[in-house]
């Protein structure tokens, strides 16, 4: 039988939205939930991630783990290669359940392609020159820059170091099944591959092979994470907040967006889960903010960040809600140690571990942070287990596609990623923008950009 694993409370947002106003949003839960499940919304052809639970059945996982396992086997480090939804879902997953040290973790996951710097890409080659290594490229388009950059580097560097045929053996490149550069350069180079089925959106990937690949090399059972997911689909379904647990937080998010609160702070108290609310926030903010419209995702790692963002949380512009981001249960309890002198005046919480301490950390900010006349609700999570991650990541992507519609946005597409592009392979000489190039050019002329 399954177990819901994380559960919502907006006990303290039915104190300021007057009685009524959530049941009232049944309504809209059941007309986005109808337009999902129908399949005719706004980008209903990207639809494929609302049945990947299901659809990524045992023999799609076994053959993906069945390449992990080897690679498991023959490589110290993976090097993924990819930006966006080509890469936080498998961050925050490894993150979320792995040892706190990446030296801790065999073989390690490291990430590349997800920024354009030469100093990153200089030391982590220095870091695996006397490593066993294997890279997985990830690139639905098999055109990004980013990533397509690091990865000819990198690619220079393993086929120096192997050799060209048993580079190609180590480099498995995650793409659309039939078009882009990078499918082609796989096909003639014998890559192995996985698809990345072209009904689903590079933010709600995580559950394809571009999030379970390096989560299972990472050792982390990747059929639980589906079978989280499947759980979710239960508890995420349906016509109204009672029992549908997306469409609820998705309501309430509308509900505070509407009445002024345009940012949201996923703000968590564990370490471990600052790449889920990374990942969280490309979900929300590429998904959400266009059509001059959209909530504002931001993400806090508390308590680190009440010492440096705390002050605006409690007295900046009252534009905030906060969604608290809590885990029940670590995976280690760790007791604060009494001493016979008391000279840190410590002493009254000796016996007491950590997550009692946090828990009361929570507790305080919680209700400060209502008392500054922020909006606060909280998600809880029961563990650190695959199951619960996997019902995690399905809880934001449904309740996020919801939110989405109920903003009256095409929550699956992201036509504004494309403006900087455009101007950065103009400004590169990029053959097809050389107009545009010339634009830009007069239009820096004098300027030191
Ligand atoms: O969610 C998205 O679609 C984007 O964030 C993409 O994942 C990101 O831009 C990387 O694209 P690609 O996988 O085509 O390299």
């Amino acid at each position: 039988m399954s177990v819901q694993k994380i559960s919502y409370n907006d006990r303290f947002i039915r104190d300021i939205v007057p009685s009524g106003e959530i049941e009232m949003y049944n309504a809209s839960i059941a007309d986005a939930e109808k337009m999902l499940m129908a399949k005719n919304g706004p980008g209903n052809d990207f639809l494929g991630w609302l049945d990947l639970p299901k659809t990524m059945n045992k023999e799609k996982i076994a053959s993906i783990q069945s390449v992990a396992d080897e690679i498991r086997g023959k490589a110290d480090i993976l090097i993924c290669v990819g930006i966006g939804g080509s890469y936080l879902g498998a961050r925050a997953a490894i993150e979320y359940m792995s040892n706190s040290f990446d030296d801790m973790r065999k073989p390690r996951v490291l990430f590349a392609g997800h920024s354009i710097n030469s100093d990153y890409i200089t030391d982590l080659l220095e870091l695996t020159k006397d490593k066993e290594v294997a890279i997985n490229v990830v690139s639905k388009s098999g055109t990004t820059t980013e990533p397509g950059v690091a990865f000819r580097v990198i690619r220079q560097w393993m086929e120096e170091r192997y050799g060209r045929k048993e580079a190609a053996k180590r480099i498995i490149a995650t793409t659309d099944p039939h078009k882009g550069a990078l499918r082609k350069l796989a096909g003639e180079e014998g890559y192995a591959t996985f698809e990345i089925p072209a009904d689903v959106g590079g933010r709600f990937s995580v559950l394809t092979a571009v999030g379970l690949f390096p989560i299972a090399v990472a050792g982390i059972d990747i059929s639980s994470l589906v079978k989280g997911a499947c759980e979710a689909m239960d508890f995420c379904s349906g016509n109204s907040f009672e029992k549908n647990l997306a469409g609820h937080y998705a309501a309430v998010r509308n509900i505070l967006f509407r009445r002024g609160f345009t940012t949201e702070v996923l703000a968590s108290f564990q370490p471990q889960l600052h790449f889920v609310a990374e990942w969280w926030k490309q979900l929300s903010g590429e998904s959400e903010g266009k059509s001059n419209t959209g909530i504002f995702p931001a993400a806090l790692d508390y308590t680190t960040d009440l010492h440096s963002m705390g002050q605006y949380m409690q007295e900046g512009i009252r534009n905030i809600f906060e969604t608290f981001l809590v885990l029940k249960k670590t995976k280690h309890s760790v007791a604060i140690p009494k001493f016979s002198d008391d000279g840190d005046e410590l002493n009254y919480l000796a016996g007491r571990s950590f997550e009692d301490i946090n828990s009361n950390a929570y507790k305080g900010t919680l209700l400060a942070h209502l008392d500054g006349g922020v909006p606060a609700a909280t998600i809880t999570l029961d563990d650190r287990s695959e199951t619960t991650l996997g019902q995690l990541f399905y809880f934001f992507e449904k309740a996020i596609a919801l939110s989405g519609y109920m903003l009256r946005v095409n929550p699956f597409d992201q036509p504004g990623v494309e403006a900087y592009k455009k101007n950065m392979f103009a400004l590169l000489g990029k053959a097809g923008f050389t107009d545009l190039g010339a634009k830009l050019s007069s239009r820096m002329q004098g300027m030191d950009l």
